[in-house]
């Protein structure tokens, strides 16, 4: 049996940040995660930081690598009708957004896990939470080897996304999740050739959308629009690039920069959200608690606003035995989640074909796509949620 502060599951973006930053504080916490190392490092997720989290990042002596190898963005383009029209996030703002993929966050911060001696157990299984009624709630699993552990918390932070255990550990009748799912999901791949373009591109054609984006000079990240059901074993690359070149064709100049596909993956797209976020000690952050289909880019950045509540809220628990911050943690962070809820679903439909739309939902997504590209006002909206509005 060992003893902690705060037990978490889960070494993903919310996990990993809010043990750094409970550490930070001189608060003791364990992180529990049932993959490898190099499974986490290397997973292909997310790309785009917002603006505050940038600022967090850096502010916590996490930015060195995100500073020097992360691509600021001061806009990104509409594509549709066979043109661009460019969203002027730092003329509109005044912020900028980094693209830095989620892998490398979680890198660096498990470099800074090993760098202070901070405890991340990889490859455990059947993490249970035991006595969660009472005021210890014990993390019971196996270690690589088999072995029976037993982790005795004073609280347990469920970063463990959304097929984790935490949230089905609340009891049924205590929670209450809301969800939307879409006809389509997305086919994203990583290319080995430079990006075709020096910004995002997000593109609305009568083929369905299509997004093009980066990870650096050399790598470029691509995503198409394709039924819920569809296999990848029908998108030899050759079709995913016809595919690609119909979507993102304009009129001005612009070649598709074609290379080696690394990596390709389908993943789903919905919105789930989860209330509240607690059950007595138990806190629910990140994916665990909800889900926004990526099409704003909010997911990490969710992540990251949550754990940074959550940590305020432990450390003056833990502090001062003051439990406000505790008691307002779910409120506080489903303001932000519901933002991003409605952002990442106006984006979502906005852009995509809906198999099921009629002749007048269509008319009426062109013309918010126009209204958006020329409304100072509608493009200024939509920047200051692209970049990000502050942390609570
Ligand atoms: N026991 C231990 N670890 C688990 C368990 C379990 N039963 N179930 C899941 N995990 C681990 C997963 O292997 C994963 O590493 O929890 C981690 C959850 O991490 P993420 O899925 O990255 O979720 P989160 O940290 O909330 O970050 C949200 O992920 O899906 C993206 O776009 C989303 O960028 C956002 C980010
Ligand atoms: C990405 O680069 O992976 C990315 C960028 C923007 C999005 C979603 C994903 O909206």
């Amino acid at each position: 049996m060992t003893r902690t502060q705060v037990g978490i599951i889960g070494a993903g973006p919310a996990g990993l940040l809010l043990s750094y930053l409970l550490h930070g504080e001189g608060i003791d916490a364990v992180v529990l995660e049932a993959r490898s190392r190099s499974y986490v490092e290397q997973r292909v997720r997310a790309g785009v930081c917002e603006h505050p989290t940038v600022e967090l990042l850096t502010e916590l002596g996490l930015g060195d690598r995100l500073a020097r190898e992360g691509l600021p963005h001061h806009g990104f383009s509409l594509r549709f009708d066979g043109e661009d029209h460019r969203i002027a996030l730092t003329e509109l703002t005044g912020k900028s957004i980094t693209v830095y993929g989620q892998q490398e966050i979680v890198k660096d911060l498990i470099a800074a896990h090993e760098a202070k001696g901070w405890p991340i157990e990889f490859e455990v299984s059947e993490v249970d939470i035991q006595d969660l009624e009472s005021d210890r709630p014990r993390l019971t699993y196996r270690d690589p080897r088999g072995g029976a552990r037993e982790l005795v918390c004073d609280f347990v932070a469920g970063c463990d996304g959304f097929h984790g255990i935490s949230r089905p550990a609340i009891p049924a009748g205590r929670l209450r999740t809301l969800d939307r799912e879409y006809p389509f999901a997305w086919l994203g791949v990583l290319a080995e050739t430079p990006p075709s373009h020096e910004e995002l591109i997000y593109a609305h054609h009568e083929r369905g959308f299509a997004l093009h984006s980066m990870r650096s000079p050399e790598l470029t990240r691509l995503y198409l629009q394709v039924a819920p059901d569809e296999r990848l074993e029908d998108w030899p690359d050759e079709r995913i690039w016809a595919e690609l070149a119909l979507r993102l064709e304009t009129s001005g100049d612009f070649a598709l920069h074609e290379g080696p596909l690394v990596d390709k993956g389908i993943t789903p797209m919905r919105s789930f959200v989860t209330e509240p976020m607690a059950y007595r000690r138990l806190f629910l952050a990140g994916d665990a608690a909800h889900i926004v289909p990526p099409t704003g880019a909010k997911g990490m950045n969710l992540a990251v606003a949550d754990v940074y509540a959550l940590s305020a809220a432990l450390t003056e628990w833990v502090r001062h035995n003051r439990t406000e911050l505790a008691e307002s943690y779910s409120d506080t962070c489903l303001r932000r989640v519901w933002r991003a809820e409605h952002f990442s679903w106006f984006m979502t439909t906005m852009l995509h074909v809906d198999p099921g739309a009629d002749e007048f939902a269509r008319r009426l997504q062109l013309s918010q796509l126009r209204y958006t590209a020329s409304s100072a006002a509608a493009a200024t909206s939509l920047a200051e949620n692209y970049v990000g509005l502050p942390f609570a």
